[in-house]
């Protein structure tokens, strides 16, 4: 432990910062194969931590990365509390963009600077350190506690669900929670009601056996780097709506309230989009505001898109194939696999002539949405009160968090949604980063969590 001015670049180093820092130092990036051993090493750490808690703690190995749960001696009489939370992370690249190492969190400006610091280390590891604090204060916890932590959130949770089948006794819960999402502007305690869901594909475009020279061939064989831009044009009108055949069947409009309520919730006006974002001007589905196309509204999005030369200077080259990576963000009622089946049908029809089309499906997750006035609802915003000492708002997410509505499904539990995102938090991007205050905010909201759930 370090005791220094508490200032903007030297904030005081409590042990809690240093434990988050110690989370942080584990590259425990699950879509990348060669970090295996890694996420497995962090996995181990967030076990020994969870121990030397008190709390019994397992470390579940699946077919690929670990789950680790852990829980206090549950008591009949009390109600039972599900955190979950992950603790694998987004790859790092671009790396040239990060103003310091990814793994090797600092303290710049109020913020921890690191891959994770937000999305999801800081956040889960607050809602431990706040169970650790209630511990050591009063020597036990007003409910029966479950954390349980995986290390496949950033690759749609493939194993999760069975892991929740298989244990579905063991996770038996009243009420979840997960901090995980957003909040709207800083000190603005931000109660989420809904997530969006998602379902991603890839079409691969072949034409040619080889690359050809396009001057020899050009004009004789079908460019497929030309018929991908066609394709992914079709997917949308000119004016921003998604030009899939019955895409929008099953889309719940947007009730009078939640417009009423969103018009008024700070930092999520068009303007602070433009400033968030930098992008030159606002595109999208005529007749909503930016944030109620983003909260409450299905869209389709090319992740990535690629094919022929990308090199320096020009090549003159007909490429073989391309291909796009696609997300499809679902609201409810949507269902990811009905989507999924529309947008291979839609890819199929519009795939323009002189090539083969290939597509493969990807990771999805269902839409979620809950009430935010109900009575776990309503202590959730109390705790976010005492926490802030700040009026929370009620939002709903444009983000994913797909194992939500599996909960339900299978835990038949509710989960609420107390993100400590912020705007600029920079998840899934250089320069990631979580205010200290935040950090803060979140041990102080898991006890006052922790209290009103027990009432
Ligand atoms: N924490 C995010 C989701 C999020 C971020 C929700 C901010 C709301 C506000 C989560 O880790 C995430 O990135 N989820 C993925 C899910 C996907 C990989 C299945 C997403 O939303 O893209
Ligand atoms: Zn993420």
């Amino acid at each position: 432990m370090r005791e220094a001015p508490a200032d903007g670049n030297h904030p005081r180093v409590t042990s809690e910062l240093e434990e988050l820092f110690a989370f942080l130092r584990f590259p425990s990036i699950s879509t990348d194969s060669q970090h295996a051993g890694d996420v497995r090493a962090c996995a181990e750490w967030l076990l020994a931590k969870l121990a030397d808690m008190g709390l019994s703690s397992e470390l579940h190995t699946t077919p690929k990365h670990p789950v680790v749960i852990a829980r206090n001696a549950h008591l009949p009489g009390r109600r039972t509390v599900l955190v979950y939370g992950h603790y694998d992370v987004q790859p790092v690249d671009p790396i040239h963009l990060w103003t310091s190492n990814p793994f090797q969190p600092e303290i710049r400006d109020g913020r921890i600077w690191a891959r994770g610091a937000t999305d999801n280390k800081g956040q889960m590891l607050a809602h431990v350190l706040g169970v650790g604090k209630t511990l050591r204060e009063s020597g036990e916890l007003p409910v029966n506690m479950i954390f349980l932590f995986e290390g496949e959130e950033e690759i749609g949770s493939p194993n999760l669900t069975a892991f929740l089948h298989d244990h579905r006794a063991a996770l038996a819960c009243d009420v979840i929670a997960v901090s995980d999402t957003g909040m709207v502007a800083p000190g603005v305690p931000t109660l989420s009601y809904g997530l969006r869901g998602i379902t991603c594909c890839e079409a691969i475009l072949r034409g040619p056996k080889g690359d050809l020279h396009s001057g020899i061939f050009g004009g004789a064989v079908a460019n497929p780097a030309a018929a991908i831009a066609r394709l992914v044009a079709s997917l949308h009108t000119p004016d921003g709506r998604v030009a899939i055949h019955g895409f929008y069947d099953a889309v719940r409009p947007l009730e009078d309230w939640e417009r009423a309520l969103w018009s008024q919730v700070p930092g999520v006006s068009d303007a602070d989009f433009l400033r968030v974002t930098g992008a030159p001007a606002l595109f999208g589905e005529p007749g909503y505001a930016s944030a109620e196309r983003v909260w409450a509204r299905p869209t389709a999005e090319v992740n990535g898109i690629g094919g022929g030369y990308q090199g320096e200077g020009s090549k003159t080259v007909l490429p073989a194939e391309a291909f796009v990576k696609l997300s499809f963000r679902l609201v409810p009622d949507q269902n990811p696999a009905d989507i999924l089946t529309k947008v291979k049908h839609h890819l199929a029809r519009h795939c323009p002539p002189g090539v083969g089309i290939e597509v493969t499906c990807g990771h999805d997750g269902k839409p979620y949405l809950t009430d935010p006035h109900s009575p776990y609802g309503r202590a959730a915003q109390a705790a976010l009160r005492t926490a802030f000492h700040a009026e929370p708002v009620l939002i709903r997410e444009g983000g994913s968090v797909p194992i939500v509505q599996t909960f339900r499904d299978i835990l038949g539990a509710d989960t609420l949604l107390l993100g400590l995102a912020l705007p600029d938090a920079q998840i899934h991007a250089p320069n990631e980063n979580f205010p200290v205050a935040n950090f803060d905010a979140g041990i102080r909201l898991n006890q006052a969590l922790l209290v009103e759930l027990a009432k």
